[in-house]
């Protein structure tokens, strides 16, 4: 037991989220899962820990996520268990266990953990919420997969958004391309960074997504995927990017995007914004992971999914415009009579549907008129003796400037007064 009675905070690379931050995060989910559930994609909820075998064998046994970021540990029967750095490779273990009719489409949200050197945008947990559709190799269905990230971060007016995509390849191409890469690499070994030097033999791929100096100027010239594959690997690509362009999105090809798990094939894709730093811009990526579910112990299943990073996707939008997506309740109640008239308004209020917040310990009006602004609610319903005598309320917009819009309305009209200021604030923003 630990007695220090020193103060305990959040481990590194750990945040709470309090309110009213924690409002945004619930819109986040909200309106993403209106998106999705739309485009007939289920919740799905998966363990945050999983056996180490789904993460090593989906993500890949070498792949940096899994060797020196993945969270593991034994459990108390000896299990090797891994809390989850992604959740793809847990649909398709889920996948396989419970075999669900194709396609299947499914999408989550929740933590993440990586052992990463924390920074802006980069946390040891984070959240993602993501969508994946296992079942079909269609390449309609990696156009609909794509659109959709880009409608979501689109409708949240995402500063400078960008679509890349490119192809991996398959099993057949993709070997063939290596060796080509490989033996680029070897005559160019010398000029790479300091980092891949040393272990570019690991993944020669991830050598093309380094952004030092040093690798794209040795990297400048080494042959592209998109020049080596295979016929249905080049059909299926082109359906896709005809799709996309079909539908209007700005994509542009990178040739040198590669992705940071092993699982991907033929279609990857990543989204990024001006408005965050450079080294951390992605908000989100994803691709196909045609061969995932077999690794995984599962039949031949074609699967394309993506995710989105929610600290980066807010922090994104914090950079053009800090306090979008804060709502405070419909109504504040301020009680000058005690406090049990907060209790029944606010009741009656909600339960019609709108939101009310109040304050407590009969607080003097100045001190409730400033719990009324922090927290952000449009209206404050007044109840003071005089209301109290005439069955009335008080009702004070808080909007700066309009302080005059004071009126008092019988109780019977308040409802119908909030949802007619309601209905105005909604036009008016
Ligand atoms: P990922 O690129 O590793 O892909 O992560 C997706 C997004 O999660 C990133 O673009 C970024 O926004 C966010 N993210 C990743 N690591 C961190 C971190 N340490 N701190 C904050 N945000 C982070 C995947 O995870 C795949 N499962 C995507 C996918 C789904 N592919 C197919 N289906």
């Amino acid at each position: 037991m630990d007695s220090d009675k020193a103060q305990l905070r959040a481990p590194t690379g750990t945040r709470d989220i309090l309110p009213p931050e924690s409002a945004r995060w619930e819109m986040l989910v909200s309106r993403f899962a209106r998106l999705v559930s739309h485009a007939g994609y289920g919740l799905l909820m998966t363990p945050l820990f999983e056996d180490t075998a789904v993460f090593a064998r989906g993500v890949g046994q070498q792949n940096d996520v899994v060797t020196k970021e993945m969270y593991n540990f034994h459990d108390k029967a000896g299990r090797s268990i891994s809390l989850r750095p992604e959740v793809t490779a847990s649909v398709a273990r889920a996948f396989v266990q419970h075999r669900p009719q194709t396609p299947w489409k499914v999408w989550y949200w929740g933590p993440q953990f990586r052992y990463e050197r924390p920074q802006a945008g980069r946390y040891r947990q984070f959240y993602q919420m993501g969508a994946e559709a296992l079942g079909t190799s269609d390449p309609e269905i990696d156009v609909e997969v794509i659109s959709l990230a880009w409608d979501y971060c689109a409708s949240l007016d995402i500063p400078g958004l960008a679509l890349r995509v490119n192809s991996l390849g398959d099993a057949t191409c993709r070997p063939v391309y290596r060796e080509a890469l490989v033996s680029y690499l070897r005559s160019h070994e010398h000029e790479l960074c300091s980092e891949h030097k040393e272990r570019w033999q690991a993944n020669p791929l991830r050598v093309l997504d380094c952004k030092r100096p040093d690798c794209l100027a040795a990297t400048e010239g080494a042959p592209h995927q998109l020049d080596y594959l295979c016929d249905p690997c080049q059909e299926h690509w082109k359906a896709v990017l005809e799709g996309l362009l079909g539908l209007g999105l700005e994509v542009s090809v990178d040739p040198r995007l590669v992705r940071g798990l092993d699982y991907y094939t033929r279609t990857t894709f990543e989204m990024s914004s001006l408005g965050l730093h450079s080294a951390q811009d992605a908000v989100g990526g994803g691709g196909r992971y045609d061969g995932l579910v077999e690794t995984i112990g599962g039949p031949p299943t074609a699967g394309i999914g993506f995710s989105l990073g929610m600290e980066r996707l807010l922090l994104a939008i914090d950079s053009s415009s800090p306090e979008e997506l804060v709502h405070g309740p419909d109504a504040f109640v301020v009680d000058l009579v005690g406090g049990s008239e907060a209790t029944r308004l606010t009741r009656e209020l909600r339960r019609a549907g709108l939101s009310a917040d109040r304050a407590f310990d009969a607080r003097s009006l100045r001190a409730q008129m400033r719990a009324a602004d922090r927290s952000r609610a449009p209206t404050v319903v007044i109840v003071g003796g005089e209301e109290l005598a005439s069955d009335t309320v008080t009702v004070r917009s808080m909007r700066s400037g309009d302080s005059q819009d004071q009126v008092r309305v019988p109780r019977t009209d308040l409802l119908s007064e909030l949802r007619r200021r309601a209905k105005a604030t909604k036009e008016g923003s």
